[in-house]
């Protein structure tokens, strides 16, 4: 039997400016249940590739599909609508809200759905259905980002887009944020992350592909790349020696990264924490704005 093509990219391009293309024909896929990693140098177009499809850059050629309907242009109303679930990297809840209004927003469109939407998100995190009256505002990086994650989950999503699920958190959070996006995509989500932290990335990810310069260079399996000389010097080997890890490592070399691991093992040597300017990548916008500091 095949796989149900749930969400392809043919040959994408689009941009923001005039005349600027971000995504230079891009085109990957995600299979039923995959987790799809997309990882990639800093302004490669990973963002925008998520974007793409949520309706938020230009798509000046090529198509984007979903089930194999054409949903190339659609604003993120209908999107969410037909089962595209996207978590931005920033600005994701709403701070002055509860956690529980937070995951009636996302059930929005479809209210009825809430209680059974409501015990799925909460068996994934059962922390938060505990703390359903706390305001979203109070909550650390790693929470909001569960908050984030079970808002997009209320709608049932086809396909859940995450950019960088594991930004800005502790080492220790990373692994465990790495761990739930595991755990959503094991309850039958298929799942496409754009991640910085690459090793652990292709570590979870069914397959993945490398974004360069607007274009899929390279595609495999996780475990795949992961191991492939060409990959690791080109691409896990320039972002392991990122300027800022760089000098980190100096510090700590026991902080080095593995050579490869099977699994996301908690145990093993973490991959410095990325410092980074952060992004205000696309978002809902309330009009009681987002906000993501904490
Ligand atoms: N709103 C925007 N307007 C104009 N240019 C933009 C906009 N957003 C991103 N870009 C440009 O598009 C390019 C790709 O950005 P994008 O955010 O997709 O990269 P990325 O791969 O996600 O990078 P990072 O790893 O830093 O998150 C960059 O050169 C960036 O400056
Ligand atoms: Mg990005």
């Amino acid at each position: 039997m095949t796989a149900q093509r749930v969400l392809e990219l043919n040959e994408v391009h689009a941009g923001y400016l005039p005349g600027v293309n971000i995504l230079n024909g891009c085109s990957i896929h995600a299979d039923q249940g995959e987790l799809i990693g997309i990882i990639g140098p800093n302004g490669a177009g990973k963002s925008t590739l998520l974007k793409a499809v949520f309706g938020q850059v230009n798509v000046r050629e090529g198509e984007v599909k979903l089930h194999g309907d054409n949903i190339t242009g659609l604003g993120a109303d209908k999107l969410v609508e037909k089962g595209v679930g996207m978590v931005p990297q920033n600005n994701n809840v709403f701070p002055s809200l509860s956690i529980e209004d937070n995951l009636r927003m996302g059930a929005f469109q479809k209210p009825s759905l809430f209680n059974e939407r409501f015990e799925f998100v909460a068996d994934l995190f059962p922390e938060l259905a505990k703390r359903r009256k706390q305001r979203a505002g109070g909550l650390s990086g790693g929470e909001r980002q569960m908050v984030a994650m079970g808002r997009a989950l209320m709608m049932d999503p086809a396909v859940l887009l995450l950019d960088e699920p594991s930004a800005g958190l502790s080492p220790v959070r990373q692994d465990e944020a790495f761990l739930r996006v595991a755990e959503i995509n094991k309850q039958g989500v298929t799942i496409v992350m754009v991640e910085q932290n690459a090793r652990r990335c292709l570590q979870i990810s069914h397959r993945a592909y490398v974004l360069d310069q607007g274009k899929d260079a390279y595609t495999g399996s996780g475990r795949s790349m992961l191991n492939d000389p060409k990959v690791i010097e080109l691409y896990l080997g320039t972002l392991a020696t990122d300027v800022e890890e760089k000098a980190h490592n100096e510090e700590q070399p026991a902080a080095a990264a593995p050579e490869a691991a099977p699994e996301v093992a908690p145990a093993e040597p973490t991959l410095p924490e990325p410092k980074r300017a952060s992004d205000a990548h696309g978002t809902p916008s309330p009009e009681d704005k987002p906000d993501s500091s904490s």
